[in-house]
């Protein structure tokens, strides 16, 4: 089949490219010529584990191409996916702006029917916007609705993963289509056959039950989340272990073990974005959402947490706040391990690693940070600071610093030499945001250890 894609970010790419892995035609259109031209000589924009060889063989074969010309791209498939970016607005609504203006693209340079397919992340009720917009061109463009070429406005929402982006767009959960169009249903279905060959894992549904989907999902795993770090928070004060209640509760089939991990709070540019969305849909439609409210309000605080530790180190008496205020850690150097969001990413967007560093500069400190992929990412969002050093391994980042604290857990972190990192850092602390370690074993070490709803 022929099929184009408007937007090359993580999900147009990861989709084109799998999309031409399994036998279709797939031409990739995004506005920056940059991008495309890089593409085209095999530079892809993103880390994601797999993607590049998959793009450099599709791209080689044929089946793969990438271009600016969004009317070549309206005129090459019947299959018009759109999976743009919807950046928060400035009150926290999805912005569709660019969602709108590819919709007015394809309805400008139609000449033949075509299945319109919301790919993006967007609100309930995008599809009927979608729809509206191409009409009012269509209108436009041609005297009688009879001359208009058909189309269709199809929800098919994207549930894929950073850091396992590929295996998750090849071996899918499950595909949701939002339709109420037997003949764009038909060819979704073939579209997405070489994905489920073994067992059906299409679930066709109305276009608003699809959209919201897409939300409830991610909502519920950041529920998921902030739950934990809830009760991380709990077990702290009444002096129990989160990680044992983490097994204790993960065994029950109801509840299971995805998702429960406490931590340093959720980033990326997913859950932070779709929660937010949905507490402004749900505002827009006179409903207060509490629970979403307080994942939010949960997560926030939970960002914090790292630094809390530290103030908590140093200044026990004084809150964090007083820290800040009175640059209390002017002089003091802090090592940090993991900038990304989350293993396997270049991605820093939302990283809980940013609020502590903020903070960190607020209150005096310096930084030294070490992450395994994300050195040119932060290169490029925080430039030469003189309290920032970006180093070039995770001893480097010890070496001379104060304390260390975790925000990502690489692999690479979770066994490091204890008596070398005792060595290199001025003070045996860690302040743990993922629970790497265990316990006991720091104490025996005799390293002082600030963990996530693990009494020290
Ligand atoms: C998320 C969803 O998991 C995908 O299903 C969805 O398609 C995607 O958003 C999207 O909407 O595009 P992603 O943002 O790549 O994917 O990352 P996750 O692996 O879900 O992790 C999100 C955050 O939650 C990370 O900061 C991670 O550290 C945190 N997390 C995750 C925890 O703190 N605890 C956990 O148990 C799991």
């Amino acid at each position: 089949m022929k099929v184009t894609v408007f937007g090359i970010g993580y999900v147009g790419l990861v989709q084109g490219a799998i999309l031409a892995d399994a036998g279709h035609d797939v031409c990739c259109i995004d506005v920056d010529q940059n991008k495309i031209d890089n593409l085209q000589k095999g530079i892809i924009p993103i880390y994601e584990p797999g993607l590049s060889s998959i793009v450099e063989k599709n791209y080689a074969e044929g089946r793969l191409t990438f271009s600016t010309n969004a009317e070549f791209g309206v005129n090459f498939g019947e299959l018009q996916f759109i999976a743009v970016g919807t950046p928060p607005d400035e009150d926290g609504s999805a912005d569709l702006k660019y969602v709108l203006k590819v919709a007015e693209t394809i309805a400008t340079h139609m000449n033949s029917s075509k299945i319109v397919i919301d790919k993006s992340t967007v609100p309930v009720g995008t599809a009927d916007k979608v729809q509206a917009m191409i009409t009012n061109v269509l209108n436009e463009r041609f005297l009688s609705s009879e001359s208009q070429p058909k189309f269709s406005v199809v929800s098919n929402p994207e549930f894929l993963k950073e850091g396992s982006a590929v295996s998750d767009c090849k071996r899918p959960d499950r595909i949701v289509i939002g339709t109420d169009s037997e003949y764009a249903e038909d060819l979704m279905r073939e579209l997405y056959e070489p994905f489920n060959r073994n067992h059906e894992k299409i679930i066709v549904m109305d276009v608003k039950s699809a959209e919201l989907t897409k939300y409830a999902a991610n909502c519920m795993l950041a529920t998921k989340i902030s739950f934990m770090n809830e009760m991380a928070n709990i077990a702290e004060k009444v002096g129990a272990d989160i990680e044992q209640v983490r097994q204790g509760i993960g065994s029950d089939s109801r509840i299971g073990f995805q998702f429960i991990y406490p931590g340093c709070g959720y980033g990326g540019s997913c859950f932070p974005k779709d929660v937010q969305a949905l507490v402004k849909t749900s505002d827009a439609i006179g409903y207060e959402s509490q629970i979403l409210k307080a994942v939010e309000a949960v997560n926030y605080s939970q960002k914090n947490k790292l630094f809390e530790y530290i103030c908590q180190h140093y200044f026990p008496e004084l809150n964090h706040q007083a820290v800040i205020e009175n640059k209390s850690l002017s002089g003091k150097t802090v090592a940090v391990w993991g900038l990304a969001f989350k293993p396997n990413t270049d991605d820093m967007r939302e990283a809980p690693s940013r609020v502590l560093m903020d903070s960190l500069w607020q209150a005096g400190a310096k930084v030294q940070a070490f992450d395994p992929e994300s050195m040119e990412e932060a290169q490029r969002i925080y430039g030469n600071r003189n309290d920032l050093g970006l180093m070039g391994t995770k001893e480097a980042a010890l070496n001379g610093a104060d304390l260390l604290v975790i925000c990502t857990e690489w692999q690479s972190f979770k066994a490091p030499d204890f008596d070398n990192m005792k060595s290199l850092l001025n003070e045996a602390v860690i302040v743990d945001g993922r629970n790497l370690f265990n316990v006991q074993r720091m104490q025996q070490k005799g390293i002082k250890y600030y963990s996530i709803g693990r009494t020290p």
